[in-house]
């Protein structure tokens, strides 16, 4: 897939616009095969809405996030079930899904080119994390916003971590010391973005930080909330509307 992969001219042309433009993408083509559910997972319906909804809607209603595209399965028949307006005019979606997460991200970024320049903030975001709040976006874009290299929010672990043997038994203890665990949004330039996954070794990138990292570059960890986890299993919707219930 990235070997056909030309840059267009205009990524290394005009690279310094004087006022670089936030856009999210939320690749939401994935299967969520760990719900156990015939449904995909973006469609999972939490508080009456597609999981999907909830992240785009944080993300639409961002007052500097300027578009908002979704990356779809190509022949999703199921988005169009669903009502959008609430989200506002900045929503793109485009059917260009890949067969991992990062080829559906290097996907709906080439497709978005005209949209967007090099030097524009990309937020890529997880479908599947429905209860970001407003304010974590914002430090994001604070923290981030002056750099070259892009970052990402993340939590410090909290837990005592054990490496496991294939028996399911104790090896050992590792230290937790300096180990975050990575969310989304991740926040990167989009002419280096679509380069990083270009050139990455897609079988190890589990998320836009480590195709950049694998450039040799060093994102940056800006502090997120644990309530903005992932929707992986059946149990987790139950937390995620607690949580949006609370927020009122
Ligand atoms: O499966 P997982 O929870 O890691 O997926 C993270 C995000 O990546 C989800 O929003 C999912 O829909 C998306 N994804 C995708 N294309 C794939 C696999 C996952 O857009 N082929």
């Amino acid at each position: 897939m990235h070997d056909c992969y030309n840059p267009p001219a205009r990524f290394y042309d005009n690279l310094s616009p004087i006022m670089p433009r936030y856009v999210a993408l939320i690749p939401a083509a994935g299967s969520g095969s760990r719900m156990r559910t015939e449904l995909p997972k973006q469609y999972a319906l939490l508080a009456g809405k597609p999981l999907l909804h909830h992240a785009v809607h944080v993300l639409c209603a961002h007052p500097r996030i300027e578009q908002v595209f979704i990356v779809l399965a190509p022949g999703d028949q199921r988005f169009g079930e669903y009502d959008w307006r609430a989200c506002g005019t900045k929503l793109n979606v485009l059917y260009c899904g890949g067969e991992t997460r990062a080829a559906s991200v290097f996907n709906g970024l080439l497709a978005a080119n005209d949209a967007i320049d090099g030097m524009d903030w990309v937020l890529v975001h997880d479908a599947a994390r429905p209860c970001l709040r407003t304010t974590d976006v914002d430090r994001l874009i604070a923290e981030v916003g002056d750099s070259e290299t892009g970052g990402l929010l993340a939590v410090p672990v909290a837990d005592t971590l054990k490496r496991a043997n294939a028996g399911g038994e104790v090896l050992q203890t590792e230290a937790r010391e300096h180990l975050w665990r990575a969310q989304t949004p991740q926040m990167f330039r989009y002419r280096v973005l679509i380069e990083a996954l270009r050139r990455a070794d897609i079988a190890t990138v589990t998320d836009e930080s480590s195709a950049v990292e694998q450039t040799g570059a060093k994102p940056k960890l800006v502090q997120g909330s644990a309530t903005n986890f992932k929707v992986t299993y059946p149990e987790d919707l139950a937390l995620a509307e607690l949580i949006l219930k609370e927020r009122g």
